[in-house]
């Protein structure tokens, strides 16, 4: 059972969730088998959702494991689109590239092997969309980094920010994860939701994402600009439809 979300609507949602395909079938198998620790399918299709929604073409994912997620995003891209994902294990990231290649999606996707830490500072932004799910202990101190990377009205987007509800004050009475790592994901929530660059939602969907938008994007975008001009022109008209008839 999970610690969030009941059994029952999880399997409600799976049942829902139709976006899945053979290879991710396969690769989410692989990684039950090996107890990778993956996102699901409605994490997958939640992703998806959120790369069409904000016309992604450029991608940075932090801990691709053998590229469930990747595969997942990179889906959801236009085909000059780019997901460039980093990964610590070499043999996750050859078992990610041969996956990504099977997908038929290797166009779009490049795997750094490395420690993302460092190699963020080499990548250059801006990108439209980061998914973090790396070590815990590092979500705080590449906070900074990510946003500065994320282009403004660009979408941060964190797994497993409820840790099993672990970061919950009350909620489990046996904890069983590293209590370092539940320190840490604790910490980071709280500097997301005050974080100045940022607006924040968390939503309890497997084991907790955080959706974060980077302020900033009225400055840079003067379409919405003039949209909310003649916004304000048609309220200050008070417009009537019927009086014009
Ligand atoms: C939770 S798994 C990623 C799962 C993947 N996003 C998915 O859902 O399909 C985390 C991955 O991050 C990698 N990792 C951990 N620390 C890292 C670091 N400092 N730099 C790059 N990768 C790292 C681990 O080797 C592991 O494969």
């Amino acid at each position: 059972m999970g610690q969030i979300v009941p059994d029952l609507v999880e399997r409600y949602l799976a049942s829902l969730n139709r976006q899945s395909d053979g290879v991710l079938d396969e690769i989410a198998h692989e990684g039950v088998r090996e107890h990778l620790p993956l996102i699901n399918a409605e994490v997958g299709a939640l992703l998806r959702v959120l790369t069409a929604a904000c016309g992604a073409r450029r991608v940075l994912e932090v801990g691709t494991a053998i590229g469930y997620s990747t595969i997942w995003i990179a889906g959801a891209l236009p085909p000059d689109g780019l997901l460039i994902t980093m990964e610590t294990s070499e043999e996750r990231a050859r078992r990610a590239r041969a996956n990504v290649e099977r997908a038929g999606l290797s166009g779009r996707v490049s795997v750094m092997i490395g420690d993302a830490e460092r190699l963020i500072a080499k990548v250059a932004g801006p990108f439209d969309l980061i998914f973090q799910d790396c070590d815990k202990k590092l979500y705080g101190p590449m906070l900074d980094r990510l946003v500065e990377l994320l282009r403004p009205g660009g979408l941060l987007v964190t797994d497993n920010v409820l840790w099993d509800g672990e970061v919950v004050p009350g909620h489990v009475s046996l904890p069983r994860k590293d209590p370092a790592d539940t320190r840490a994901i604790a910490d980071y929530n709280v500097r997301l939701s005050a974080h100045p660059q940022l607006i924040t939602s968390t939503i309890p969907l497997r084991d907790g994402l955080a959706l974060c938008v980077k302020r900033g994007a009225r400055e840079l975008n003067p379409l919405l600009e003039s949209l909310e001009r003649s916004t304000r022109a048609l309220r200050a008209a008070d417009f009537n439809e019927n009086a014009s008839r």
